[in-house]
C-alpha cells in the first residue's frame, strides 16, 4: 500500500510503498478516506524529534471503510462507515493516563496512509450527519476539547467561558460543545477575521491578543470568567489569572506560545484558582463526545481539504497560524510527487 511516511533524516514527509498491515484476531483493517492533521505532528517536524528507529506513519486521526475484521471482533462488521479513537492504551484512572499510553501515529503506524489496522476497542461508527472528512476532523481535537471542557473544566451552562487562540482545531471544537450547550463565550485571536468568524459560530465577543490592551478590553467586555481553555501558555498567561473569576479554572492542554512567565501566587490562591492540565481523553469521553455531536448534530469548522500530495503545504499554513478549523487530507488518492 501507498503511505506517507516521515523520513527522520531529512524530516520531509514523503509518499513511499510500505507493507500492507496484518490483521490480528482483535484488529480491524479500515481503508481510509480521510485524514487530519494536528498540531501534535507539527511539533514533530518542527522539532525533529526522533519517533522510531525507521520510517513511521504518522496521523492520528483517520475516517474510513472497515474491509475485514479479525476473528474476535464484535459489533462491527466490513463495509461500516468508522472513526478512530487515537487515544491509545489510556489504562484504568479516569484522573490520567497510564505509562503505557500512545498517542496513535507513534509508535503505531498512523492514518497518514491507504489502510490501517487498529483494535477494535478505538473504533466507531461515524456520525451520520457527517462527511468522512467531516469525521476524520473530530477525534484528537474534539476527545481534548471535550475532557478540557467537562471533565477538568467542570462545565455548567451558566459559566462564562473564555477559548483563547480560537482559530485552533481543539479550540473551536471547545467553541461549538459549549454553545451547543447554551454557554456565554468569549474568544481570543491573533486574527480580527477569525473574532469575526467565531461570533458568527456564537461567540459573544473577542479581542485580538496581540494588541497589548487584550485583557484589559477582554474584562470590559465580560467582567470575568469561570472556565479559560488555553492552549498557549506564554506570556499572556499571567493575565489569565488575572481574569478568572473567584473559585475558577484554568485548563491548559498546549504550549504554543512557550513557557508561563511572572505568575503571581497570591492571585492563584486568594481567588482559589484551579490550574488544570489536561490531555486527550479516555474511552468513556470519547464515546461521550461522540454522542454529543451526534445529538446536537455538531459539525466540525473545517479549514481546508488538501490532498495526499500537497500534505507539507497543509502542515505549513498550520505553522503559520493560517488556518481556522481543521484541516484534512484526503486518503483517497495517492501519487509519489509531494
Ligand atoms: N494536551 C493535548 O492532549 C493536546 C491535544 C491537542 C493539541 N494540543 C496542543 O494544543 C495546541 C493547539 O493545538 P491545535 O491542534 O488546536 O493547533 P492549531 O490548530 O495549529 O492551533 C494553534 C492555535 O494557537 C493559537 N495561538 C498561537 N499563538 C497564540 C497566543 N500567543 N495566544 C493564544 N493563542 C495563540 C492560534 O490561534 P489564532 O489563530 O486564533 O491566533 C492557532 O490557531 C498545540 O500546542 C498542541 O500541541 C495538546
Amino acid at each position: 500500500m501507498k503511505a506517507i511516511v516521515l523520513n527522520q533524516k531529512t524530516y520531509k514527509l514523503e509518499i513511499k510503498d510500505v507493507e500492507r498491515p496484518t490483521l490480528s484476531y482483535s484488529d480491524v483493517l479500515i481503508k481510509l478516506k480521510a485524514a487530519s492533521i494536528n498540531h501534535h505532528e507539527l511539533w514533530t517536524l518542527k522539532e525533529k524529534e526522533l519517533r522510531s528507529d525507521s520510517n513511521i506513519i504518522l496521523g492520528s486521526d483517520g475516517s474510513g471503510i472497515i474491509m475485514n475484521i479479525g476473528t474476535d471482533v464484535n459489533g462491527l462488521k466490513k463495509g461500516d462507515e468508522v472513526i478512530i479513537n487515537p487515544s491509545l492504551n489510556w489504562g484504568t484512572n479516569n484522573k490520567v493516563h497510564g505509562e503505557n499510553y500512545e498517542i496513535l501515529g507513534f509508535p503505531q503506524h498512523g492514518t497518514f496512509a491507504e489502510y490501517i489496522t487498529i483494535n477494535h476497542q478505538y473504533v466507531c461508527r461515524k456520525p451520520e450527519h457527517l462527511s468522512f472528512q467531516e469525521s476524520a476532523a473530530l477525534p484528537l481535537a474534539g476527545l481534548t476539547a471535550y475532557r478540557a471542557l467537562f471533565t477538568r473544566g467542570e462545565f455548567e451552562n451558566n459559566n462564562r467561558i473564555l477559548i483563547t487562540g480560537i482559530g485552533g482545531g481543539v479550540a473551536l471544537f471547545a467553541l461549538s460543545f459549549a454553545v451547543a450547550l447554551g454557554a456565554e463565550v468569549y474568544v481570543t485571536s491573533g486574527n480580527d477575521h477569525k473574532i469575526l468568524k467565531a461570533i458568527k459560530l456564537g461567540a459573544k465577543g473577542g479581542v485580538n491578543y496581540k494588541n497589548s490592551d487584550w485583557s484589559t478590553k477582554l474584562l470590559q467586555m465580560a467582567k470575568g470568567f469561570d472556565v479559560i481553555i488555553d492552549s498557549a501558555a506564554g506570556k499572556g498567561f499571567t493575565e489569565l489569572t488575572e481574569m478568572t473569576n473567584p473559585g475558577g479554572r484554568i485548563i491548559l492542554f498546549g504550549r504554543t506560545a512557550g513557557n508561563i512567565q511572572n505568575l503571581s501566587p497570591s492571585i492563584i490562591f486568594w481567588k482559589q484558582i484551579s490550574i488544570c492540565g489536561t490531555t486527550m481523553g479516555n474511552n468513556e469521553e470519547f464515546k461521550k463526545m461522540m454522542d454529543l455531536i451526534s445529538s446536537k448534530k455538531i459539525r466540525p469548522v473545517i479549514d481546508s481539504i488538501y490532498s495526499t500530495q500537497k500534505i507539507n503545504l497543509a502542515f505549513n499554513k498550520m505553522d503559520k497560524g493560517e488556518q481556522f478549523g481543521k484541516i484534512v487530507i484526503n486518503m483517497d488518492k495517492f501519487n509519489y510527487d509531494i
